[in-house]
């Protein structure tokens, strides 16, 4: 029943580890989504800054620093990774210096304003590129990103779990520790937006978790045309 939207916007949220990055991958891959990880916005940024050696306490260093970002994006298949200066950040990006700091520099509000408007525009870049539509993943995506997004979903599992998860990636990340930074920050904190599709994957597999999702993805991409 119902109209299928021109272009769908999918938003999933969730703390470290929850699975996001991998539904929204698999759902990228099922239907002609593009997939936009913020999380790896935030990481890119942080990497130029500790280039730079700018600090999060350092205020007007940061924002002279994100005034001069040059930031476009690149689409590879479903993929949309954020370029700066032309230059797409590799595994730097997941690097244990990162992972310790991006959580402070993704308090700030300048840093925050800064992707809100690059983020949005993803819109642009899908139509252009002729997606039906976007799956964004994040931590603010069905609160503050797009909060009237077609489909928002919140992702949580139990915090051993996600450690694990983390240790068998082969990764030094305190989950835990981020998330307790990115929930208690005063903007756009990590958090279950009301009317939001809450699913805890502590005890679903991978494949459970995307193909609960992509269910209620393809009733919206092909709904069912009224009786006549
Ligand atoms: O998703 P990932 O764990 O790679 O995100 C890295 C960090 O980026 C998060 O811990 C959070 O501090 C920040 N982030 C955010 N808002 C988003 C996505 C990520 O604050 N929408």
């Amino acid at each position: 029943m119902g109209t299928s939207p021109s272009f769908l916007l999918v938003a999933i949220d969730g703390g470290a580890a929850s699975g996001k990055s991998s539904t929204a991958r698999a759902l990228a891959a099922r239907f002609p989504l593009l997939h936009v990880d913020t999380g790896a916005h935030y990481r890119a940024i942080t990497a130029e800054m500790l280039r730079k050696g700018v600090t999060p306490g350092d205020l007007s260093g940061v924002e002279s620093a994100l005034a001069g970002l040059r930031l476009g994006t690149r689409v590879t298949g479903s993929a949309a990774q954020m370029e700066i200066g032309g230059r797409i950040q590799g595994d730097e990006i997941r690097a244990p210096d990162v992972n310790a700091a991006v959580s402070h520099f993704a308090a700030l509000p300048a840093v925050r304003t800064a992707l809100l408007h690059y983020q949005r525009g993803q819109v642009e870049v899908a139509k252009s590129h002729g997606f039906k539509g976007l799956v964004m993943e994040g931590r603010d995506i069905g609160s503050v990103i797009f909060p009237a997004a077609d489909l928002r979903f919140f992702l949580h599992a139990d915090p051993v779990e996600r450690a694990r998860r983390r240790a068998q990636e082969g990764q030094l990340d305190s989950v835990a520790e981020r998330d307790r930074l990115d929930s208690s920050r005063k903007t756009a904190p990590l958090t279950c937006p009301p009317g939001a599709i809450d699913i805890d994957s502590t005890h679903l597999t991978l494949d459970q978790v995307v193909d609960r999702v992509a269910t209620l993805v393809a009733v919206r991409l092909n709904p069912v045309p009224p009786a006549p």
